[in-house]
């Protein structure tokens, strides 16, 4: 049976605590191997990337096989031809499929009519392996899951899937966002039902005060994701009072981690001193990345 992964909910907790701590040996290790040998990948991308192409297709370079990139003027998913066409015509040829979409329904048809494993690389909806690169990160400055982070911004992808996968892995989460920008229900309604298995507090609130106090690791990710570009000059009214800055910080715990998927746009979401700054694991999270797609990669085609 072939494994798709759409969201953080598709690996068990189990199996994803499993993956950080194998993607923690893989970068100990500097690893190299051959379990993608003669495996070629489709990395399909709606949207730009530095970070998850440039990952993805090095890591699957470390493990034997072969990239494909397809850029977004390539194939025009869904106006060229119908989406579950593409993905009948790329089972045929590779093994697996990487796509940075619009739609999270563009994947879930994906996974519906290729016969071969897809892996979401963003959408509108979740970024699970930006989610779990910076899980790993956690844990490399932790120890431990059990911690206070808090997501203080928009309530878009990037937050979805950290709401999630803290609520799976007993993390304490913290969402403060403005009014106006509440996180989507079913996302909101799922993390409640993980975090009473394990025991996670997740708090949804409009004061990013309440959410810095305590936290040990703060996140922020830009006001104005990819293909919102029409909604900026609202949006950075909308979000004043919600930028990570030096007096924010003065009210968390004082060796406070500061994270960011990136890119950050300096000044608005995010200040340049923090960003810079001794409490800043950026570009920790960003290295994670290849180490947790090469540990998803021998997850699923194992
Ligand atoms: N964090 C992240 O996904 O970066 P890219 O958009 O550059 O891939
Ligand atoms: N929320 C951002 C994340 C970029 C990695 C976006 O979707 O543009």
């Amino acid at each position: 049976m072939k494994r798709d992964y759409l969201s953080v909910t598709d690996l068990t907790k189990d199996e994803t605590m499993a993956l950080i701590m194998r993607a923690i040996e893989l970068k100990k290790e500097s690893y190299r191997g051959r379990e993608l040998e003669g495996k070629t990948f489709a990395l399909i991308f709606e949207k730009p990337s530095l970070r998850t192409r440039t990952t993805f297709e090095v890591a699957i370079y470390h493990l034997g096989g072969y990239p494909i990139y397809l850029a977004p003027g390539d194939i025009k998913l869904g106006v060229r031809e119908p989406v579950k066409d593409v993905a009948r015509n790329l089972d045929k040829w590779v093994d697996g499929i990487v796509a940075r979409v619009f739609a999270q329904s563009t994947l879930e048809e994906l996974g519906k009519y290729g016969k071969i494993p897809v892996i979401n690389a963003l959408s509108d909806y979740e970024h699970p392996c930006q989610a779990l690169a910076d899980f790993m990160t956690i844990f490399e400055n932790a120890g431990t899951f059990k911690v206070n982070l808090s997501f203080i911004g928009d309530s878009n992808n990037v937050a979805n899937s950290l709401m999630l996968l803290s609520a799976m892995l007993g993390t304490n989460f913290t969402l403060a966002h403005p009014a106006g920008y509440e996180p989507d229900t079913k996302v909101v309604e799922k993390a409640f039902e993980l975090a009473r298995e394990s025991g996670a507090l997740i708090k949804i609130t409009t004061d990013p005060i309440e959410a810095a106090k305590n936290a040990d690791f703060i996140y922020t990710d830009v006001w104005t994701s990819m293909g919102q570009e029409a909604e900026r000059e609202k949006r950075l009214r909308d979000f004043q009072g919600y930028q990570v800055n030096r007096e924010l910080l003065s009210y968390a715990s004082p060796d406070v981690k500061v994270m960011h998927c990136l890119p950050a746009h300096r000044g608005e979401e995010i200040t340049d001193d923090v960003i810079e700054s001794e409490h800043s694991v950026v570009f920790q999270q960003a290295e994670n990345r290849l180490h947790t797609e090469k540990a998803l990669f021998l997850k699923l085609f194992e």
